[in-house]
């Protein structure tokens, strides 16, 4: 997962849409997450305008997740017709619609609600979406009963930094789930973080791009969430843009642990 860890500095497009007031946007569960120290201020920290972006323009965000498609392979990996699933950082839901299928029921933690509110718009429009409970939380504190789910899924979510996950949120994931259950980071950064507590890692190959709607969305979006790419895809003329041109890895790996039984 490429952003919440970029170099506070990257994401210079991103980073200019928004002010130090817009923080007031956050609740309070949610400022002492993402602005624990107060003042920060989002043009010098990209990771503070992603989530200023989740709920301020939780739209724009949906478009660039809907283009951005997990390789297929990573959501057949999954396993299926497991009794309970756990997502965490569901936002509007690029994993969770490929979850209905594959649980009876499934739990969707988002903490914020705009993207929660996209999220539940797409489940009332789909087939079995009546298996997914939407709700409020965050890693490290999960709402959820003990060994309650089969699979505990995040995905380009956590982050070993503590406003994402952290130590907190990846035991809170192992004890949501199971004995012998699964939990899985799906587009994970820091592998050897993940791979220091018992993670183990698979990627999927082939070319992968990214799907815009169009080719004007293409550049309308790579100008605020890739602008040292938006000439080249602008020359392209293509609404498909491989990954390495807008210079993310491809979401086509993710990082696992079977608890012990
Ligand atoms: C890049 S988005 C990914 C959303 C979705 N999983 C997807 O793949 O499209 C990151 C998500 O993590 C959520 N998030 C951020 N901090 C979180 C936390 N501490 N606990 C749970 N979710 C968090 C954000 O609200 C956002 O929905």
């Amino acid at each position: 997962m490429a952003r919440p860890e970029a170099p506070a500095r990257a994401g210079a497009a991103l980073r200019k849409r928004y002010r130090a007031t817009d923080v007031g946007v956050f609740t309070r569960d949610e400022a002492s997450r993402f602005v624990p120290r107060g003042g920060a201020d989002p043009h010098d920290d990209i990771v503070l305008a992603w989530e200023l972006l989740y709920r301020l323009e939780p739209e724009l965000y949906d478009r660039l997740a809907t283009a951005e498609r997990l390789h297929p392979g990573v959501v057949g990996w999954l396993p299926r017709g497991v009794s309970r699933i756990a997502e965490v950082g569901a936002g509007t839901g690029r994993l969770t619609m490929e979850l209905i299928e594959r649980g009876r029921e499934i739990v969707a933690v988002e903490p914020a609600q705009p993207l929660r509110r996209i999220l539940r718009g797409k489940l009332a429009a789909a087939a079995h979406g009546d298996r997914v409970r939407v709700i409020p939380g965050f890693f490290d504190k999960l709402p959820l009963p003990d060994g309650y789910a089969d699979l505990v899924v995040a995905c380009s979510a956590f982050t070993p930094s503590p406003g994402h996950g952290g130590e907190a949120g990846l035991s809170e994931m192992e004890r949501v789930c199971r004995p012998a259950g699964l939990v899985a980071i799906i587009w994970p950064n820091h592998l050897d973080w993940l791979a220091a507590r018992g993670y183990s890692y698979v990627s999927f190959p082939g070319p992968m791009s990214v799907e815009f709607g169009s080719h004007d969305e293409a550049v309308e979006l790579a100008e605020i969430f890739f602008p040292r790419a938006a000439g080249e895809v602008r020359r392209r003329g293509s609404r498909q843009v491989p990954f390495e041109v807008l210079g993310i890895n491809p979401p086509r790996d993710l990082a696992f642990k079977v608890l012990a039984g």
